[in-house]
């Protein structure tokens, strides 16, 4: 969906960024730009700064960045063309009439009416005598009439066209259906068929209480794949929901649990805790994090017990972390998963479990000491390394000396030693002016340095090449021209990153000057920090010329003709080398 770039322009030009933000910041001059105490993280000095000349914002604490449609996004976290309508509404200006928008409008709210009027009859056909498997299913899993009400569960028939039938007998077309999700067409034949066949119903509701897409559960432990998602819709993005916040975001004042499936959240919320949610069938994005962010303060990861499971809880735990929310990790035994503890022990010890989650420190430390062979000399050396790296990355003094007294303990090691480790680490990275840069170094050592572009860790080389290409051309319209005209021989195909090359393709799209507003449509809020980084670190240097911009082109075409080594945490590691070298 694309909204005429005159219209962005027009909108931008009537939206000044400092005067919207300033009625969620309270901004102060520092020469000729504005700076303030960050909206979307904790902070007691101001790193939030707000560029009036290029009409962007940045924090230089927690990376957040963009133009005024970005920043309305964030702050009210809304989709790209509610925020652009937000601000129309704000600057009184109508919303073209005759562009797609309107028919935008229109087509989510009929994709609402269709998955609404869908939930309805996957309902009711969990009576019919055809979903006799489905229903003991239902029971075999102890899902009672309760659960199947709350959460609105069904059934999908075996059939191709039960589901179409009814959709049709009620007015909407195939193709209709197929953007809904609710059918598919085959390649081969070019026949529509019911997307979801013989499977279990889960509804993903909106805050709104809008149906904004369906999981469907194989009625038997074979049949794969276990489950089939709703791919994302003009009303539906995975990334940016999570299932059963409709119900968990009144109840959450305390904290959230946060699941891996389904099933989980369904038989904690049966168990009494509402406060569940899980995550759509992919790992946890920084949007959802920031979601739950409004809602709460403390996060209670409860992922499943295996070596998947708990390697995404400590993926996690940063994600968490960085929006500001508490962590804490639930920590189980003798099962696989929430669903199967609670069919095991109930729900008084599954309470039990999570007031004794342990916070986000103890968590690493399990997972670093689970890596080593604690018996063995050099096993403890590796592990005390690695844990004096993480607690050296800490800010707080107090909080550091609480750690080196509990990893003594734990590794029983003298807590003196520890501290010595721990401090010359310290110095060696400089003190606190270098305290950002340590946090970075423990993430990278982790792997979870550069969530936006993760290719990037592998490929840094080429990631800087394709910035300082993107920077270029959005900095300066001509030289974007004269790609587009084919002057200097790239394209997409050139790029090394899969983000690098979906924001080329963006900003080669824009009719006239690329700009960030226009190309928002496509990214997340955090994508968006990126590129308009991109941008802004371009402005900030003196040489923007034509030299630069084929030096990066011809770097960029070396580093995809090479291999990188594919390995990130080999790679990550040899950037903590060389920083290392350099102190
Ligand atoms: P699980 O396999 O843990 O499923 O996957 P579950 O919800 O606990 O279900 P049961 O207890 O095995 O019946 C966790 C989540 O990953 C996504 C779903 O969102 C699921 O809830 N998933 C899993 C898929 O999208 N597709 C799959 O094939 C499997
Ligand atoms: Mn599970």
């Amino acid at each position: 969906m694309k909204i005429s770039q005159s219209f962005i322009e027009e909108l931008k030009y009537r939206n000044k960024i400092d005067d919207v933000v300033s009625s969620y910041v309270d901004l102060k001059r520092a020469g000729s730009n504005k700076v303030g105490l960050c909206p979307f993280h904790s902070e007691r000095t101001p790193s939030f700064t707000v560029f009036v000349n290029t009409e962007t914002f940045k924090c230089f604490g927690c990376g957040a960045g963009g133009d005024v449609i970005t920043f309305i996004m964030r702050a009210e976290n809304l989709e790209y063309v509610s925020a652009v309508e937000f601000l129309a509404k704000r600057a009184g200006l109508e919303m073209p009439s005759d562009n797609e928008y309107k028919s935008e409008l229109v087509k989510r709210s009929r994709i609402f009416d269709m998955n609404r009027e869908a939930a309805r009859f996957f309902n009711k056909m969990l009576y019919d005598p055809c979903a006799q498997e489905a229903r003991s299913y239902l029971e075999k899993r102890k899902l009672s009439e309760a659960a199947v009400k709350r959460f609105g569960i069904g059934y999908a028939p075996k059939s191709f066209d039960s589901l179409r039938k009814h959709m049709h007998s009620l007015g909407y077309r195939d193709e209709e259906l197929k953007e809904a999700f609710l059918c598919g067409k085959s390649t081969r034949t070019g026949n529509y068929f019911d997307y979801f066949r013989g499977r279990l119903i889960f509804p993903i509701i909106d805050n709104f209480g809008n149906v904004i897409a369906f999981g469907g559960r194989a009625t038997d432990d074979e049949t794969k794949p276990k489950y089939l998602n709703t791919s994302d819709t003009p009303v539906f993005k995975k990334s940016r929901n999570l299932f059963a916040l409709n119900f968990a975001r009144s109840a959450c004042e305390e904290y959230l649990i946060l699941c891996e499936g389904y099933m989980d959240v369904i038989a904690i919320n049966i168990a009494g805790f509402p406060n569940a949610v899980a995550t759509l069938g992919t790992a946890l994005t920084s949007d959802q994090a920031r979601i739950m962010a409004k809602y709460t303060k403390k996060v209670v990861i409860s992922y499943d017990n295996d070596e998947a499971g708990q390697a995404a809880a400590k993926r996690a735990v940063p994600i968490l972390s960085e929006a500001g929310l508490e962590v804490s990790v639930l920590k189980m035994k003798d099962a696989k998963d929430p669903d199967e503890y609670i069919k095991k022990f109930g729900a008084a010890k599954f309470r039990e479990l999570i007031n004794g989650s342990r916070g986000k420190f103890d968590f690493l430390f399990d997972t670093v000491i689970k890596k080593h062979n604690m018996d063995d000399p050099d096993g403890k050396v590796k592990a005390a390394k690695e844990i004096c790296e993480i607690i050296a990355g800490i800010y707080s003094s107090v909080e550091r000396s609480v750690y080196i007294a509990k990893a003594a303990q734990r590794l029983s090691v003298d807590e003196k030693s520890l501290k010595g480790d721990v401090d010359r680490i310290r110095r060696r990275l400089g003190r606190t002016e270098n305290e950002r840069q340590m946090q970075k170094i423990v993430s990278d050592a982790y792997g979870y340095s550069d969530r936006v572009n993760r290719e990037a860790v592998g490929n840094t080389r080429a990631a800087r090449a394709e910035e300082n290409i993107i920077g270029l051309m959005l900095l300066r319209p001509e030289l974007a021209d004269k790609i587009k005209k084919g002057e200097y021989e790239l394209c997409a195909d050139d790029f090394k990153t899969s983000f690098g090359r979906k924001v080329f393709e963006a900003v080669e799209a824009c009719e006239g000057k690329p700009d960030i507003g226009i190309i928002g449509a496509d990214f997340t809020v955090d994508e968006m920090s990126r590129i308009s980084d991109m941008q802004r670190r371009r402005a900030d240097l003196a040489k923007n010329d034509e030299t630069v911009l084929a030096d990066s082109i011809r770097t960029l075409k070396e580093e995809k003709n090479s291999e990188g080594s594919g390995d990130e945490l080999a790679d990550a590691l040899k950037i903590i080398q060389t920083k290392k070298n350099r102190q």
